[in-house]
């Protein structure tokens, strides 16, 4: 409900794609985003720094994919419970918890909109929502968490879009809608005045994020880079589109491509210690 000029939850609808809750979509681009994952690993850890995650928290993690925060947020706290909608998604993410011997990881296959807070779920101290449709419903993350709140979102280029460019003349272009425009996720300046329209005064930081990765020369990357199933005729094309991302010394190709993660985030009792990323 609207409370002041804008409405909020109505911009929110309105730029929102229904497709990024149906798992077919995220089926299909499970590999992909696998891959993706691994090559984030150090700016993840940025991620998990600002959760301030103690050794006997409980931590869901709703829309969890593969496990990029998961995987982490495992080492710190007593139990993660990884909600996703996609079976192919948490396919990938429990053969990356058994790679990593992970024990205290639940994940669980079930829709987000089908979430009943202690009811179906139980409250969880920490709730993050990363990179994930859940953030439509701030009332329901809010609902599930004790102690924290983390709804952190692209605030540069997203993953998909340096996959775009990765992509570009080897595939179909992405659909775009009127005007050439392209409907992003939900944006954080969306989430943070959705929840002042709650009552939430929240807070947010700013974090470095990105994708690395070196490799001893170009037959190594591109064999990196297998889980794109680029076509052998697309590879010259492939080269181009990752060279500006690329520098080369002696040891061989390295890949830097950097972007920014905002960190929304809010505690449920002003008792609890400040997190965020101002507090790493
Ligand atoms: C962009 S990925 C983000 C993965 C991970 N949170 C991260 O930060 O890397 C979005 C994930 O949300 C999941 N998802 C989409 N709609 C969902 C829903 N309604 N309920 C649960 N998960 C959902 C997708 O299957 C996908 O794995």
């Amino acid at each position: 409900m609207a409370s002041g000029l804008i409405d909020w939850e109505l911009l929110d609808a309105l730029s929102t794609s229904p497709a990024m809750s149906q798992p077919a979509m995220w089926n299909a681009f499970a590999d992909r985003y696998n891959g993706y994952v691994a090559m984030q690993a150090d700016y993840t850890r940025l991620q998990i720094g600002a959760m301030k995650i103690s050794p006997d928290d409980t931590v869901v993690d709703v829309g969890a994919g593969p496990g990029r925060i998961t995987l982490q947020a495992a080492e710190k706290a007593r139990l993660v419970t990884a909600i996703d909608v996609s079976r192919d998604m948490l396919d990938h993410l429990e053969a990356n918890v058994a790679a990593r011997s992970l024990q205290n990881v639940r994940p669980l296959h079930l829709s987000w909109d089908e979430v009943v807070p202690g009811d179906n779920v139980p409250l969880h101290d920490i709730v993050v929502a990363s990179r994930s449709p859940a953030m439509r419903d701030l009332k329901k993350l809010d609902a599930l968490a004790l102690k924290y709140v983390f709804v952190m979102t692209f605030c540069g280029p997203s993953l998909k879009s340096f996959h775009d460019t990765l992509v570009t003349g080897i595939e179909p272009e992405p659909p775009r809608g009127n005007g050439g425009y392209r409907s992003p996720m939900a944006g954080y300046a969306l989430v943070f005045n959705r929840l002042i329209d709650m009552g939430i005064e929240a807070n947010v930081g700013y974090l470095p994020d990105g994708f690395s990765g070196s490799w001893r020369g170009w037959d190594d990357l591109i064999a990196h880079f297998s889980w794109l199933r680029i076509p052998p005729d697309g590879l010259d094309r492939f080269r181009n589109n990752i060279t500006p991302y690329l520098t080369q010394d002696t040891t061989g190709l390295h890949l830097r491509m950097e972007t920014r993660t905002a960190v929304i985030w809010w505690k449920k009792d002003p008792r609890l210690p400040d997190a965020g990323s101002s507090a790493i």
